[in-house]
């Protein structure tokens, strides 16, 4: 079965080590896994004022993407022991309800990792995203995860991943987090 993933990082950062790993995420993918990456960027605050008027053509265009997906990838970083506002705020947009964002979100298959400078890697992000995905009534990977940390160690001064086994992880949970999403992909 091909599979198609929409993949967003949760950092604006130039050299962000969070983007870095969603590009390397799609290189390893398995085969019959296309991960299309995507970005935040452009995403204003959110405002209910805002999206009664004019919703946002970022926020429009991922939608879209997303409905179209078998499956979303999260790419997050931590900060202070949770999810980055900038992230959040993305997957509030594209969630809302008169925009029709709750219906691309229900029942579809979802994956979280991340890579933080400190040794935990994003473990308590990941933990904060699970609320997030059972209010949108979404199918959460819990079959392995990936918490990279110690990034200053495994990428260089511009962002590239050079640590050969992070690779070869993100690989295997590349490949789990496919076989999970073709086994429960969105019916209709
Ligand atoms: C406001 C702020 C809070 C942070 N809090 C945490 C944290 O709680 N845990 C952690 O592992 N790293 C934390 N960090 C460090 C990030 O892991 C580091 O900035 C990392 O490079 C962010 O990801 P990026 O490279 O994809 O931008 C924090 C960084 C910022 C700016």
């Amino acid at each position: 079965m091909a599979i198609s993933v929409v993949g967003l990082s949760g950092s604006l950062r130039k050299g962000s080590f969070n983007e870095s790993l969603l590009h390397v995420a799609a290189e390893v993918a398995p085969d019959g896994c296309k991960l299309r990456v995507r970005s935040i960027r452009g995403i204003p605050l959110y405002d209910a004022d805002l999206e009664a008027a004019a919703p946002p053509e970022a926020v429009l265009a991922l939608q879209k993407e997303i409905a179209a997906a078998d499956a979303l990838l999260l790419v997050s970083p931590e900060y202070n022991q949770s999810i980055p506002g900038v992230f959040k705020n993305a997957v509030d947009w594209l969630s809302s309800f008169p925009l029709g964002g709750d219906k691309i979100f229900r029942d579809l298959p979802v994956g979280v990792i991340g890579v933080s400078a400190m040794w935990s890697g994003t473990i308590n992000a990941q933990s904060a995203w699970l609320p997030v995905f059972r209010g949108l009534a979404m199918k959460p990977y819990l079959g392995d995860t990936l918490y990279v940390g110690g990034a200053r160690d495994k990428f260089d001064t511009g962002g590239t991943l050079t640590d050969g086994a992070t690779r070869k992880r993100l690989a295997g949970w590349m490949a789990g987090f496919a076989g999970f999403v073709a086994a429960n992909a969105k019916q209709g």
